[in-house]
């Protein structure tokens, strides 16, 4: 599916905010390139009723409060939840001091809204954006197949290979979260370009980009500056790194300026067997096993151009 003309590239941002994650939607709110038809929360960092707050917090940081935000998945498909507040604070979203959200939550439920727009869309289709667990994206398969021929593209942030796990020693945390959600979509046929650990990892956070954020002098700029400094701190210790990555807005950056990635069109499995690889993915770089490639596995970023694109886009609030 190629677009048709330059229009704006609608998305849905499927997310469990999650400082990074607060990273990538304000970054896409504010790229005219992208129309955000609607913001749908799923369980993961934290329980659904803090990541469906944190995502109107971030709308209302934004000074976007018409922004559509719907309600999803509780909990994973099989699983229970694991969530991480290690990583993210108790409210999923520590760091800055933010209002209670006062905007609208739409009536419809997420998985429907994936649905009905996806149904409804042009001849372009709609680009999938999940930055959490897959479970809102697999249900909607699941509830409604029809939807995959209006699914132009899968861009999200999950997995790893050569980095290793960051939930378990070989799994990454949304896709161990619903290891079955993403064999749903893994095996659904649906274009994926995958940004797992292997390429996050590889683009770190500086202390002077952070001191740039505050430098804005914008209620934006000073909220990510905070959240993006309590958040890197479990990496910085756990990794020994100076900085730590930021997963999820590379999501968005790729659909702003895919030049700055690199990859590879892999044939990728989720394990859904064992309790000791639970949520791996398995990803045949080599091309061993002679499958058919299902996925295009991001492995390089210009850091350098990342940041500089992620900071432009930060810049542009008020
Ligand atoms: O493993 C990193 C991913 O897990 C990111 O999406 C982060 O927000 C958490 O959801
Ligand atoms: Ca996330």
């Amino acid at each position: 599916m190629t677009p048709s003309d330059s229009s704006p590239r609608p998305i849905i941002i499927d997310t469990d905010p999650g400082q990074d994650d607060a990273i990538a939607i304000l970054a896409a709110l504010a790229s005219p390139e992208l129309d955000v038809v609607g913001i749908t929360a799923v369980a993961g960092n934290v329980p659904l009723a803090l990541t469906l707050r944190n995502t109107r917090m971030l709308c209302e940081l934004a000074d976007l409060p018409e922004t559509p935000v719907y309600s999803g998945c509780s909990r994973p498909m099989v699983r229970n939840l694991v969530t991480a507040e290690h990583v993210h604070g108790k409210t999923g979203l520590d760091g800055p001091e933010l209002p209670e959200p006062t905007m609208a939550v739409q009536e419809q439920h997420a998985v429907d809204f994936i649905i009905t727009s996806l149904l409804a869309a042009g001849p372009d289709g709609i680009t999938l954006c999940p930055v959490g667990p897959l479970t809102n994206i697999a249900m909607a398969m699941v509830k409604q197949p029809a939807i995959v021929p209006h699914i132009r593209e899968i861009v999200l942030m999950g997995g790893a290979y050569w980095e290793g796990g960051n939930i378990t020693p070989t799994a990454e945390f949304n896709i161990y979260v619903d290891p079955h959600a993403a064999h749903v979509v893994f095996t659904s046929g649906v274009p994926i370009v995958a940004h797992s650990l292997d390429v996050t990892h590889r683009a770190l956070m500086t202390k002077e980009w952070i001191a740039a954020l505050a430098d804005l002098g914008t209620p934006v700029g000073t909220a990510c500056a905070e959240m993006v400094t309590f958040y890197e701190r479990f990496d910085e210790e756990k990794y020994g790194t100076l900085g730590g990555p930021l997963h999820d807005p590379n999501v968005i950056a790729y659909l702003l300026d895919p030049t700055l990635y690199d990859g590879k069109d892999c044939a990728v499995e989720v394990e859904i067997a064992s309790e000791k690889t639970m949520g791996q993915t398995s990803v045949d770089w080599w091309g061993v096993t002679k499958d058919e490639p299902n996925c295009r596995w991001i492995r390089e970023v210009d850091a350098e151009g990342f940041y500089a694109l992620l900071l432009d886009r930060l810049s542009r609030y008020k």
